[in-house]
């Protein structure tokens, strides 16, 4: 049983750094992509027992200090009358994007129990299969991230019909962030009811956004979920990507832990944050396809700039990506951990 992960949360003192990786279940291993070759993404995400063992598969390898439970942040959205899918490598595609006032009206607050009832039960059953031997971390978007995909209908570059909306028609995107608001709230805490420890908020491109509208369309509605799902005897970790120029606001919205991005060195990340938070991250994932001396030499650079301050998790700056080599993470896990720096 190893609680260095919640210790670092709380900004403890740790025996040695924890490590989870953004995407840790995922792409990058054989034995995901064998059960992808015969089910699709969603079928996988609505099979608890799959799920379950997704979630799995990177800590029968690694000695990872914490378990991601393997869903998706779009899930929610169904059960809101938002449908979706994935296409084959163009990522999520939304039905109909909402652009109007009246696109709203179909619309309504998720029910976690009765819409994603298989993550539920995938936490449930990795809970007991881990037996407290390390944390299981929940997640969902953050309320902006989700209205970005919603409006959008999928990727974006400049984000342009989501600024159109929320400078044109501030109430009705007022009204779909408060829609995924209530929605990412009541997923997050049944997530903490179902066995969840940690929870992570994703907030995923919200570095779309300069801090002067930061604070007017994403921070408030982030603060109302870090300020629900707060206070419940698990850790918040707040993860705002492309958000490295506006650090203060984000810890101003919420969380225990703060997740970094790989822009910007760790220390002065810490020094923009200041005391009383903890930290997570930060290598680039993109380091990680680069030769291993490079990649520890980078992971010495990051444990270096935690200077010696409890409450660091090591993390990556984003997500893992599928061309990772998993010796790769196998080298990265046992040199965080046996990293003789100050800390
Ligand atoms: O971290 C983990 O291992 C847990 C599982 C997890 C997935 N998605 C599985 C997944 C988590 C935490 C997510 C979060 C997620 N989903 C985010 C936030 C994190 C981030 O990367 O910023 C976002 C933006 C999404 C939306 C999403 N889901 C996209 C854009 C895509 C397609 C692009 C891509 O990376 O494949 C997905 C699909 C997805 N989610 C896959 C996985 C393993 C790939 C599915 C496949 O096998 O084809």
């Amino acid at each position: 049983m190893t609680t260095r992960l919640l210790d670092a949360c709380l900004g403890k003192p740790v025996d040695a750094t924890p490590i989870w990786l953004m995407r840790q279940a995922g792409r990058y291993l054989p034995e995901y992509r064998a059960i992808r070759e015969r089910l699709s993404f969603i079928e996988m995400c609505r099979r608890p027992e799959v799920a379950a063992e997704i979630t799995l598969q990177p800590l029968a390898r690694f000695e990872l200090d914490a378990a991601i439970i393997f869903a998706d942040i779009l899930l929610p959205l169904e059960g809101m009358g938002i449908g979706f899918h994935f296409a084959e490598d163009a990522g999520p595609v939304i039905e109909h994007p909402v652009r109007a006032a009246a696109d709203l009206d179909s619309l309504r607050a998720g029910d976690p129990q009765t819409d994603v009832p298989f993550v539920l039960d995938a936490l449930r059953l990795v809970s007991r299969e881990l037996g407290g031997k390390v944390p299981l971390i929940g997640f969902a978007g953050a309320p902006f991230t989700l209205a970005s995909y919603v409006i959008e209908g999928g990727h974006s570059r400049h984000y342009a019909e989501v600024k159109k909306l929320m400078y044109g028609a501030p109430a009705t995107f007022e009204r779909l962030m408060d829609l995924l608001t209530a929605t990412v709230i009541a997923f997050l805490l049944a997530q903490l009811a179902a066995g969840a420890q940690v929870v992570q908020l994703f907030d995923s491109w919200v570095g779309a956004l300069g801090p002067y509208d930061y604070e007017r369309f994403a921070a408030p509605w982030s603060r109302k979920v870090l300020d629900a799902v707060g206070g419940h005897g698990a850790p918040v970790i707040h993860f705002a990507n492309g958000a490295s120029a506006m650090l203060p606001q984000v810890r101003a919205a919420g969380g225990d832990v703060i997740g970094v991005d790989w822009r910007i060195d760790l220390d002065r990340a810490r020094d923009e944050l200041g005391e009383g938070v903890a930290v997570q991250g930060n290598l680039d994932p993109v380091a990680l396809l680069g030769p291993i001396a490079q990649v520890e030499a980078r992971a010495a650079d990051v444990l270096g700039r935690a200077h010696g301050r409890p409450g660091h998790i090591f993390n990556l700056g984003h997500g893992l990506l599928p061309q990772t080599p998993p010796d790769t993470v196998a080298r990265l896990v046992a040199f965080v951990h046996d990293w003789q720096g100050e800390r």
